[in-house]
């Protein structure tokens, strides 16, 4: 029986073949943030969005929505879909985030807190019903 190092073992020798592409796969994989991670940013955006809202910061609260916004694009072509989601990330993005945002900036612009509380309550249930819908419920927004 051949050794595992052996080349003249053909099979062997496709097998690691296979397991260098495959390394260099995960090698490339290294550099791609993951979802996960692409969460954490979007977690940071949006507790400086409460934060500035609490305290009637509205460049501030203008400034971190069109941040969470461009994480969304930026999310979406690193991981247009992922395993437990789902629609794909942009679908569900402009279904339930997009008006949201959008007017939250105008509510910025207005410095209309009233306006602006009820659309940050629409982000953070477009949050959490994804993770619902993600069976990771557990991941609260608050
Ligand atoms: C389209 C679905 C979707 C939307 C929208 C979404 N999430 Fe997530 N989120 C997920 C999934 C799925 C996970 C679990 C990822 C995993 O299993 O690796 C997650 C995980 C997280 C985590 C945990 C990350 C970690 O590993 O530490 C945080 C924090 C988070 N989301 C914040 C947010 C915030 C804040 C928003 C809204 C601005 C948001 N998410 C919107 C799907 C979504």
């Amino acid at each position: 029986m051949a050794t595992s190092c052996s080349i003249f073992d053909k099979e062997r020798n496709t097998h690691k073949v296979v397991e260098r592409l495959e390394a260099l796969e995960k090698k490339e994989d290294l550099h791609k943030p993951s979802f996960a991670t692409q969460m954490i940013l979007m977690q940071s955006h949006y507790t400086n969005m409460r934060l500035a809202l609490q305290r009637k910061n509205y460049p501030l609260l203008r400034y971190h929505t069109s941040k969470l916004q461009e994480l969304f694009v930026l999310t979406n072509l690193l991981h247009p879909t992922f395993p437990t989601v789902k629609d794909p990330i942009w679908q569900y993005y402009i279904t339930h985030l997009d008006t949201p945002l959008e007017s939250l900036k105008e509510d910025a612009d207005n410095k209309s807190l009233s306006s602006a509380s009820e659309n940050f309550s629409k982000v953070t249930n477009a949050c959490n019903k994804c993770h619902q819908q993600a069976n990771v419920a557990f991941i609260a927004i608050k």
